[in-house]
């Protein structure tokens, strides 16, 4: 069979890999520590559960309005006001099946045939994919060398940006490294995308995780909101991983031209899901307090295991994850994690940067203390 170009340069997530390799051992009868999950690992909470059930007895099965049911744009209005200081009025949101897809749509919308994105390594696995389903160039710059920070590698960005740069992707806190970027080192950053005309994507799906009072929505700074779309969902704040549910807002141009793509491809998110979703904005600020507290802990816990071992890294003020360097090949050394330790975690090659592991600690503080134990038994660590 012969498919097309566009999907066999595509390769299949590192992350899946790693999770499917740990469920096949599992079913052997395996004991893994599973450190590579991207979701949290508690119930969504009972109050939104409740509002989907009702919704579904009271006959919420159809399609809702393509961009999504008015109350809950109100309500995602509400919070890109309130939270973000982002005007954006319930014409300049559209409600996708999860923030990967709101992500997809703008990438296509924004980036066409030949059209330069930038992103900063490690990245999140599935924006390069993306932008080569839309046809774009890639070009990486690596915070390796600046700490996981943006703001000392805005020398690098200006020498980058080119003639053909329509975009660059923002993800604070980031997947994987946890980095929250400041207000001041994004300055430099915008800066340099209002002179060369460039736009923004800002994935803000960790922004309610952050152990830090201070938080900059890069569509709120001077000169940006008209050249930025900034994407959330309710599956990392909320634990609402399989309901899929997120949006983006953006400038209205650009959101009606997203909308075509959306009412295409998505149709609309889930009817009941969405007004899950209010429920989750109005009244879910106290259960996402409690969850970010309980990741904090663990941040806690791990950072202090690491540096038992002799890891000693800048605390991550978001997310819930820690990239450590490892011995050589990133990718050899998870293999022989999970067949030796069997604690599982994801290679830094995943993110495009070799020589580190991504932890999650989304996990129960005994499974932490264990993973941490294995490695260290296994002199791994
Ligand atoms: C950085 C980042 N962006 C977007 C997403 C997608 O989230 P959703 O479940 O809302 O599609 C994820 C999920 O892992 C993520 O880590």
């Amino acid at each position: 069979m012969k498919f097309s170009k566009r999907v066999e340069g595509i390769k299949p997530s590192a992350t899946v890999a790693v999770g499917n390799k740990a469920s096949e051992l599992r079913q052997q009868g395996v004991d893994i520590i599973d450190l590579s999950v991207g979701e949290p690992d508690f119930k969504t909470p009972k109050n939104i559960v409740n509002v989907a059930k009702i919704s579904l007895e009271n006959g919420d099965h159809g399609y809702t309005s393509s961009k999504g049911i008015i109350e809950l744009r109100e309500s995602i209005s509400k919070y890109f006001n309130e939270k973000c200081e982002l005007e954006y009025g319930v014409n300049n949101i559209i409600v996708t099946p999860g923030a990967k897809q709101a992500l997809f749509e703008a990438i296509m919308t924004i980036i066409g045939e030949g059209d330069e994105t930038i992103i900063f390594t490690p990245a999140w696995v599935s924006y390069e994919p993306m932008i080569s389903m839309a046809g774009g160039d890639i070009k990486r710059i690596s915070l390796e060398p600046y700490g996981f920070q943006i703001g000392p590698a805005i020398e690098r960005l200006k020498e980058e940006i080119s003639p053909r740069t329509k975009l660059v992707i923002l993800n604070s806190p980031s997947n994987p490294t946890g980095a929250v970027y400041s207000e001041e080192e994004l300055e430099g950053l915008r800066d340099l995308l209002v002179d060369n005309d460039v736009m923004a994507i800002s994935d803000e799906i960790y922004k309610e995780i952050t152990y830090t009072s201070e938080y900059t929505s890069v569509g709120a700074m001077e000169g940006m909101k008209e050249r930025t779309v900034t994407v959330n969902g309710f599956s990392k704040a909320y634990a609402m991983t399989g309901w899929r549910l997120g949006y983006m807002g953006g400038p209205r141009e650009l959101i009606n031209q997203a909308a075509k793509i959306h009412s295409h491809t998505a149709t609309c998110a889930t009817n009941m899901v969405q007004r899950a979703g209010i429920e989750a904005l109005e009244n879910g600020e106290g259960a996402v307090a409690e969850m970010v507290e309980s990741f904090k802990h663990r941040r806690d816990l791990i950072l202090q295991l690491l540096s038992k071992n002799g890891i000693d890294i800048q605390p991550p003020e978001g997310a819930f994850y820690v990239m450590i360097p490892v011995e050589g090949d990133g990718v050899e050394w998870c293999e022989k994690s999970i067949d030796k330790a069997h604690v599982a975690m994801v290679p830094g090659e995943a993110f495009g940067t070799p020589g580190y592991a991504r932890i999650s600690y989304a996990n129960s503080i005994e499974n932490i203390e264990e993973g941490i134990r294995r490695l260290c038994e296994n002199e791994l660590i």
